[in-house]
């Protein structure tokens, strides 16, 4: 059996309830666990939290990917999960980071003009490869800037 590097990518909304600071200590322990686990396998990738919805890009071998994707979905943390992409690559683009976190403001988003309109950032009206190049930008921006 083949496995291919494959790239995944999804949105769905947030489930998690509470104050600003209970949601960011959800979020700092998904990207703890993602951490550990996905360098475990080969899984690379990122993952964006804005606006009550979760944007993630998964990518790695076919069988890495599949089994860390099914147990995502069953994740209360979140739901209606909307699969974008899942495609064979050549390449990974995230190759540096088991999982890169943007936690994209309003106004970093703006700056993707095109993906942005009046109400906003509208995640459901972006194809797989648009949210993936999203990511990476912003990846790169915030790499850019940590090192500043
Ligand atoms: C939006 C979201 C993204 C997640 N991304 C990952 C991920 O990339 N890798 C991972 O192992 N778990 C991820 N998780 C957590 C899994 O759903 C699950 O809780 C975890 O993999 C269980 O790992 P453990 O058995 O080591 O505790 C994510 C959860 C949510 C809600």
């Amino acid at each position: 059996m083949t496995d291919d590097l494959r790239r995944l990518v999804y949105y769905s909304r947030n489930r998690t309830a509470g104050a600003p600071e209970a949601v960011d200590g959800t979020i700092r322990g998904i990207l703890e666990t993602s951490r550990v686990n996905n360098a475990r396998v080969g899984v690379t990738g990122a993952l964006m939290f804005n606006a009550g919805c979760f944007a993630q890009v998964l990518e790695g071998p076919t069988s890495a990917v599949e089994a860390t994707f099914e147990r995502i979905q069953q994740d209360e943390r979140h739901g209606d999960v909307a699969l974008l992409a899942y495609d064979v690559v050549e390449n990974r683009l995230f190759t540096d980071w088991s999982m890169a976190y943007v936690g994209a403001s309003q106004a970093e988003v703006a700056r993707y003009g095109d993906l942005a309109d009046s109400s906003g950032f509208d995640i459901a009206r972006m194809t797989g490869d648009r949210l993936c190049a999203v990511l990476h930008g912003l990846a790169l921006e915030e790499e850019a800037a940590a090192a500043a």
